[in-house]
């Protein structure tokens, strides 16, 4: 007898899933079988309108025929080529292709397979590049409260989000923390760029000052913090961030993973915000989420300073078995010609204010007490039930799935990231969706 995929497995216990309430999952599962362009299938038939490009990364929706034959050839053509000492073609056009895209002066990608990846990467080769330069005392690595940059050791200890960090041990040793910009005192219901809170990047001179620049190797932020609850950067903390680090030969990284390939309507945050960084770290929209991939953007002065000693020597230690693999690199590529030729970036950027106007129509409605947005993001912050946290907006979840949208919530946030084909009708049906499960909260 044929089986039957959308039959849900018998037995849910052996998976134990990641940042999931397990046992609340398994009691109720909410089973995704397949997807097309914004919509998921569920177990049950029913159409879900994604409103998150999955986890953030989905960029050119979902089942892109050019993307899903691009890993089929490949798979056939060459499954995989040893990542050490030995290359294949694809890699190399990969890193080409993305530099194409890349703000000005960036010159090299570090391939590896996720977004924690990522980061822990571009804290080593920080560390490492101030080695190879002769200044070796400069291991302090410096983060910001509510950051998130996965779930490495590296990413958990200069990211500031409580619960992903206080049940891990000691971390890093030698990591401080920039105070995060979320003021909603000062800052609530904007649209776009926060007015208040530049004057924040001044605590990196604090630090600066407290553990002396030459200890200090890096700075990492996410431009616009998405796992926190969406916390966008108030107008001129970015620059400011970028002249103290510049003064005192500090590295900045931004954390691009969620805002990389189009999500603000340009292909990366540096260039909407105009603030180019020492590293770029992305994954997510690299390959349309579709298969595990991750990246380092550098300079070419950070890359440089390793290119000395014999030739025959590795330069950098450090790489995965998976770096920059065949069917990743072709899945790359098909995503980046889909993203082009389809003009995405520029229409997530000519879409961004209907949006805007869609979102902030929710103010006013039940236990609603802001709402930010800025290119494709969008996040709606809930009062707390008392003594309950994160409840209520888990409730919303459950109910939005239950009408046929997805949302994401972290805390009582509700954050949304379509993937950028999204049409009006459909920013109209997901907002008027969610603006109907939050009247039934009431
Ligand atoms: C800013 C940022 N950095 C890093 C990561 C981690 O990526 P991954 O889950 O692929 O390891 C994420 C994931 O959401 C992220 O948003």
């Amino acid at each position: 007898m044929a089986l039957d995929r959308n039959v849900a497995p018998n037995d849910l216990n052996a998976f134990w899933m990641p940042f999931t309430a397990n046992r609340q999952f398994k009691r109720a599962p909410r089973m995704l079988v397949a997807a097309r362009d914004m919509h998921f299938t569920s177990a049950e038939g029913r159409q879900i309108l994604d409103g998150t490009a999955g986890l953030w990364c989905c960029n050119a929706g979902h089942c892109r025929p050019r993307i899903t034959e691009a890993i089929q050839r490949q798979a056939a053509e060459l499954d995989y080529a040893p990542a050490f000492q030995m290359g294949h073609p694809k890699a190399f056009e990969l890193a080409n292709r993305v530099l194409d895209i890349a703000p000005e002066g960036m010159a090299h990608v570090f391939f590896c397979n996720s977004g924690s990846e990522a980061v822990d990467t571009a804290l080593k080769i920080a560390l490492a590049y101030h080695r190879a330069r002769g200044e070796g005392s400069r291991t302090r690595l410096i983060g910001r409260e509510r950051g998130y940059h996965g779930v490495g050791f590296g990413g958990i200890s200069v990211g500031g989000i409580v619960n992903n960090r206080r049940h891990f041990g000691a971390l890093l040793a030698g990591v401080d923390h920039l105070p995060h910009t979320h003021l909603p005192d000062r800052n609530r219901w904007t649209r776009g760029q926060p007015e208040h809170g530049a004057e924040l990047a001044d605590e990196l001179e604090r630090l600066v000052a407290l553990h002396g620049a030459e200890t200090i190797a890096a700075v990492i932020v996410e431009p616009v913090a998405g796992s926190t609850g969406v916390i966008m950067p108030p107008k001129g903390y970015l620059e400011r961030l970028r002249a103290i680090t510049r003064k005192h030969g500090i590295l900045l990284i931004f954390d691009e993973v969620i805002t990389g390939f189009g999500r603000l309507g340009a292909p990366f945050a540096a260039q909407f915000f105009g603030v180019v960084p020492d590293m770029i770290t992305c994954a997510k929209g690299l390959t349309n989420g579709v298969i595990p991939m991750g990246g380092v953007i550098t300079t070419a002065a950070v890359h440089d300073a390793f290119m000395s000693g014999p030739e025959h020597m590795i330069e950098l230690f450090h790489g995965y078995t998976y770096s920059g693999s065949p069917i990743a690199s072709a899945a790359g590529i098909a995503t980046l010609e889909t993203y082009r030729e389809e003009g995405l970036f520029e229409r997530a950027a000519a879409i961004a204010p209907y949006w805007q106007e869609a979102l902030h129509a929710l103010k006013g409605l039940p236990h609603v007490v802001d709402i930010r947005n800025l290119g494709l993001i969008g996040a709606v912050e809930l009062d707390p039930i008392a003594g309950e946290p994160t409840k209520r907006a888990f409730s919303a979840f459950l109910a939005a799935y239950d009408r046929n949208i997805l949302i994401r919530t972290t805390g009582d946030i509700i954050a949304m990231s379509p993937p950028l084909i999204i049409e009006k009708a459909q920013i109209d049906t997901l907002i008027g969706t969610l603006a109907d499960v939050l009247k039934a909260a009431a």
